[in-house]
């Protein structure tokens, strides 16, 4: 069983996240949870922290006076840091090494292996500098799990690419990036 951080973003998929909590909790692993300001735009923290059992971190945690350098003490507690759903905004962030969110600067800190669950409009995801940026962080190692081909949340789209996978995938995506560390 392993530690994983939880990285929740702010797009329409947010709501699915103590979904997937849920599942690493059943599965055994220690769950702890990072939202950023625009995912509480989607859900509530209490959501988040009832389904982690523990309070969420947050780019205002991460200024309290606690003794404790969050963004580093979170990368190195967590031995997967999923990302679920990822913004485009995030992962763009991510592959400029832009650290001004509690989220961005765990990446940053050097979180050991890092999975992302990608969520948005087939537009977003298909556009080329989302492209560049997916193929930066693959390049540097970093894994992906869908998005998926279906219904769009938005009344706008009507399907495309750009769901966020299911769970069953995000939790064997899981626990093969979980198995590659032990190796
Ligand atoms: C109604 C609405 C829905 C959105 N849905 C998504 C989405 O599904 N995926 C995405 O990448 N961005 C989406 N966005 C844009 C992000 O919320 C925006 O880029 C934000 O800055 C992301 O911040 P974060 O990455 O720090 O969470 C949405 C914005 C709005 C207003």
């Amino acid at each position: 069983m392993a530690n994983v951080l939880v990285g929740v973003t702010g797009g329409i998929a947010a709501y699915k996240a103590p979904g997937v909590i849920r599942r690493l909790r059943e599965a055994g692993h220690e769950v702890e949870t990072i939202a950023t300001e625009a995912a509480f735009r989607f859900i509530p923290e209490e959501t988040l922290s009832i389904a982690t059992g523990r309070h969420v971190h947050t780019d205002k945690t991460w200024w309290e006076e606690s003794g404790r350098v969050e963004h580093v003490s979170l990368a190195r507690w967590a031995a997967l840091f999923l990302i679920a759903p990822a913004t485009a905004d995030a992962m763009a962030r991510a592959a400029v090494g832009l650290g001004e969110d509690l989220l961005s600067a765990t990446i940053l800190a050097g979180a050991k292996k890092i999975l992302w669950a990608p969520a948005m409009n087939p537009e977003m995801w298909r556009n080329p500098v989302t492209e560049r940026n997916v193929g930066t962080l693959k390049s540097w190692s970093h894994s992906f799990v869908g998005p998926a081909a279906g219904l769009m949340a938005s009344a706008e789209e009507q399907s495309g690419v750009g769901r966020l996978a299911e769970e069953e995938e995000i939790m064997a995506a899981v626990e093969k990036a979980l198995s590659e560390n032990e190796r």
